[in-house]
């Protein structure tokens, strides 16, 4: 028997990079590869990069360099960049850091395999085109390992929306959506092996339109055809669009059993003037009617969102109008970013916010968020929910897993193994999670 190469990934970015991460280490072990969690004895390191955010590429060329030493020791080492810096800047990669042996972009990782047989030939590899092909189809079935209880599965890729400071319509591309058939199989195949909670991923899933077998299904007719596979107990979906909010999808909050009480859907700005330069195609009030509507159908919806501070031309009054949004929602999660320019968006060109300013800002956003997070967590103590066992804790006897809300969980739980659930009394909030006793 041959040993098995060595794989290790590094993965940087969005839940979407995770599940690639996931396919492209199972595509490379049809080429012999195990996954390791260290570089020191790699075969192959792959970076799975991303680009939303300023110094992107820099950190992934900080990174390459302290591969150098490796790479000397093991002239053998193949090192591949992936990923949306891949996407955006792969030929300048190749051309500055000749460690590098292989560079391939989101929607061309399922060549991965002929990639790495040229690069061990001495060879090296770019793929960043947008191929015709769909990469979910041409990539093999996935193996039967057994698997963690709360899985990622895209079934959306790309974003039409041109958010006037977003790369991801460049580096993702067009929207498309997988076939309906393919994720209900990829749904049962990952139960059979184990996943009890499904998190349907999509940088703009809610606008989800996939052939099914009766024309176009909606996110919302997928989510009940999920609800219907045996075995699964909890779905979630994210990153959602407020425009794509159909009345559909808001019901199904209301009524789906399996469907969480957890949505995360970016605003953005709470000032219209903002949002009109952001090209988002909503206003602040709109949003805000939005949430009432699915407090109305589901009132204990817990709402995560995202926040850009210092978008170019931002007064302390749009910032303002920002703050009185958030204290309007009441978030349980929130993300925060400084705005930073990327190279090709049409906001790169305008007038920007001093930097000590957006510092400033982001620091009372962020004061403000935490300060909503940990009341809503504290707000969890004395009531009874549910957990969905993920791994044991530090604790002999303990187990960690999720609420309905999405909140961290810790039980002394002996009996129990990961994939159980248990109806939890909470008794403390603490740091980031709370803290409960089997009812
Ligand atoms: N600058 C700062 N934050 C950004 N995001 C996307 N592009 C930028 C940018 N240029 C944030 C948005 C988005 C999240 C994934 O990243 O808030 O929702
Ligand atoms: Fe980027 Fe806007 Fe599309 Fe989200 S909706 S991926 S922020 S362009």
């Amino acid at each position: 028997m041959t040993t098995p190469k060595k794989l290790f990934i590094k993965t940087y970015g969005c839940q979407m990079n995770v599940y690639d991460s996931e396919r492209m280490s199972e595509a490379l072990g049809e080429q012999g590869y195990v996954a390791t969690d260290t570089p020191d004895d790699a075969d192959m390191i792959l970076l799975n990069t991303c680009h939303i955010r300023e110094r992107a590429a820099e950190k992934v060329y900080s990174e390459l360099g302290r591969y150098r030493g490796l790479k000397e020791a093991k002239p053998d080492l193949k090192i591949g960049v992936a990923g949306c810096v891949a996407q955006a800047e792969g030929a300048e990669i190749m051309r500055r850091q000749p460690l590098v042996d292989l560079v391939v972009g989101p929607q061309s990782y399922h060549r991965l395999p002929q990639m790495e047989a040229q690069v061990r030939t001495g060879v090296r590899a770019l793929d960043t085109d947008f191929p015709e092909e769909d990469k979910f189809e041409a990539l093999k079935a996935r193996p039967k390992a057994r698997r963690a209880p709360a899985a990622f599965l895209t079934v959306q890729e790309g974003c039409d929306k041109f958010c006037a400071f977003c790369v991801v319509p460049y580096t993702r591309g067009a929207e498309v959506s997988r076939p309906v058939d393919r994720i209900l199989t990829e749904a049962r195949d990952l139960v059979d092996r184990g996943v009890r909670e499904l998190t349907l991923l999509g940088q703009n899933v809610n606008a989800y339109h996939g052939a099914g077998p009766d024309g176009d299904w909606t996110l919302a007719k997928l989510i009940w055809a999920l609800n219907d596979v045996d075995g699964l107990e909890r779905i979630r979906f994210t990153t959602s669009h407020p425009n794509d909010m159909t009345d559909e999808l808001i019901e199904a909050h209301a009524s789906c059993p399996k469907l969480m009480p957890y949505l995360h859907l970016p605003v953005q700005s709470g000032s219209d003037r903002i949002l009109k330069r952001m090209n988002r195609s909503h206003t602040a009030e709109s949003y805000l009617r939005l949430i009432e509507r699915l407090r109305a159908a589901r009132p204990d919806i817990l709402m995560s969102g995202d926040f850009i501070v210092g978008f170019p031309e931002e007064t302390e009054e749009d910032f303002q109008a920002t703050l009185n949004l958030i204290e309007a929602v009441g978030y349980g999660y929130a993300y925060t970013f400084k705005y930073s320019t990327r190279p090709g968006t049409p906001a790169a060109e305008r007038a920007q916010v001093p930097e000590d300013v957006k510092d400033e800002r982001l620091k009372r956003i962020q004061a403000l968020i935490t300060q909503q997070q940990q009341d809503l967590q504290q707000s969890m103590v004395g009531r009874e929910l549910t957990v969905l066992f993920e791994k044991p804790g530090r604790f002999e006897g303990q187990m960690g897993g999720k609420s309905e809300y999405l909140h961290a969980v810790h039980v002394m739980a002996p009996d129990a193994k990961p994939g159980d659930m248990a109806r939890v009394r909470i008794t403390e909030s603490v740091r980031n999670s709370l803290k409960g006793v089997l009812i």
